[in-house]
């Protein structure tokens, strides 16, 4: 078999090298990759993107799947074109898409479905949010409905930060389009929780539960950053909590699913949070999380690209998926300054002296040497007997891996509530 991943970052090296682990995987090709999915054994990058040049290298070189690592090419219908080509891709369909292309689209679809989610109010009209917002209790959350790569979402302390929200996101258009809309959000305090899934669209099969880190500071605190480190299984992810994700989230999806008639193959990204009154939805991504991936996958005991491929003949009822009861731990080594400007370019040494894993997220080859070349550089990953123990071994090998302006945080995997 011929595999085509997309995308370039630690989430497509992982991806990359589950998949090079099937015995009938010949060859791997990663578009456009990174200086990690280069030196995978089967592994080769394309340096091509856009739905058209993937599309005529898929034929070309006769793919046999295609998996699609992030959300923007999958909303703009990646997945239709390659199937009128009759193609394998795994992944949804524009429609299906939408579940997260748009925030919007999705609220409506989690009411109509009963699926648990905060209470909110869709807005068009920057007067009529406003309007709104003077009648509601703070802190409360403003989204751009459409993809905004994760910066989207506003949380309002106030009045007045609200107005600030509705107005950076509507009147000056900061995500550009994907603020025509709107949604303002009731704030959910609590712990959250990642549960990645794949679908056939006739039943769901949850993945083991992740926890993210998405701040760029110790303890929670600073900027967003498309995630610091993760870890696996979620410790808040108890028996009660996964039940009452089940009945109160993924089987109303599922039935939603279903009634809308969407008929794709692909992943299902349940964003949850905790609290004393429940399980709650924050968001679906219909595509493996970066870095939830990271740690998910090592995980997996089953066979990735036949899990995929019975997920695409519509067989997932009968498919047999086996995770380690171990945890894992995963370490974003990123450029100092990040998420705001850093420096790109310097030389990466010591990755050979790690014991665990490394995947490359923003690092290239350039004439036989790793580069950096992203804010978040490498992902530090270690499978230990319990969180500990993954934490202690994916920590050891942060410190073995050296670049310039390397920081990293100290506690991923460390509970705070
Ligand atoms: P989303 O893209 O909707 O998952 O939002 C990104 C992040 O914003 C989430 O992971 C949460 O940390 C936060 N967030 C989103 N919606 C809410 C909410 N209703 N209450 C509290 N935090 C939220
Ligand atoms: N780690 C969150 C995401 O991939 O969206």
């Amino acid at each position: 078999m011929k595999l085509l991943v997309v995308g370039s970052g630690g989430r497509e090296h992982a991806i990359c090298w589950k998949v090079s682990q099937n015995k009938n995987v010949e060859k791997v090709f990663c578009a456009p990759g990174n200086g990690g999915t280069a030196t995978l054994p089967k592994g080769e990058n394309v340096n091509i993107k856009g739905i058209d040049e993937l599309l005529a290298f898929a034929v070309k070189e006769n793919i046999d799947l295609t998996i699609v690592g992030s959300e923007e090419l999958l909303v703009d219908g990646i997945v239709d074109k390659f199937q009128e080509k009759g193609l394998k891709i795994f992944g949804p369909d524009k429609k299906a898409a939408l579940l997260e292309g748009s925030k919007a689209y999705a609220k409506d679809f989690m009411k109509k479905y009963g699926v648990k989610t905060a209470a909110y109010e869709v807005f068009t009209c920057p007067e009529k949010a406003k309007e709104y917002i003077k009648t509601c209790e703070f802190p409360l959350v403003v989204k751009a409905s459409g993809l905004a790569a994760g910066k989207g979402v506003l949380i309002c302390q106030n009045l007045e930060e609200a107005m600030k929200a509705v107005d950076e996101i509507m009147v000056d258009k900061v995500f550009s389009s994907a603020g025509e809309q709107i949604v303002v959000e009731e704030f959910l305090d609590g712990v959250e929780a990642s549960i990645l899934s794949v679908t056939d669209s006739k039943v769901i099969l949850p993945f083991i539960s992740a926890k993210d880190h998405k701040k760029i500071g110790e303890k929670e605190t600073g900027l967003n950053t498309g995630g610091m480190g993760t870890i696996a299984p979620n410790p808040y992810v108890t028996k009660e909590v996964y039940d009452a994700f089940i009945t109160g989230i993924m089987n109303p999806t599922l039935e939603g699913i279903k009634a809308e008639g969407m008929n794709f193959a692909g992943v299902i990204f349940f964003g949850l949070m905790i609290n004393e009154k429940g399980v709650y939805l924050l968001e679906y991504n219909m595509r493996m999380g970066d870095p939830e991936t990271q740690v998910v996958l090592p995980l997996l005991e089953s066979d990735f690209v036949e899990l995929l491929e019975s997920g695409l003949e519509g067989k997932l009822d009968t498919a047999d998926v086996k995770w380690s009861s171990k945890s894992a731990c995963c370490v974003v080594l990123a450029s100092g300054g990040y998420p705001e400007a850093y420096k790109k370019g310097y030389a990466i040494t010591g990755i050979e002296k790690a014991d665990n894993m490394v995947f490359v997220a923003g690092a290239k080859l350039e004439n036989g040497e790793l580069l950096t070349n992203g804010g978040r550089v490498l992902n530090v990953v270690a499978v230990g007997d319990n969180l500990e123990d993954a934490r202690a071994k994916a920590y050891a090998d942060a410190e073995k891996v050296e670049f310039k302006d390397k920081c990293y945080r100290k506690d991923i995997g460390v509970l705070y509530r």
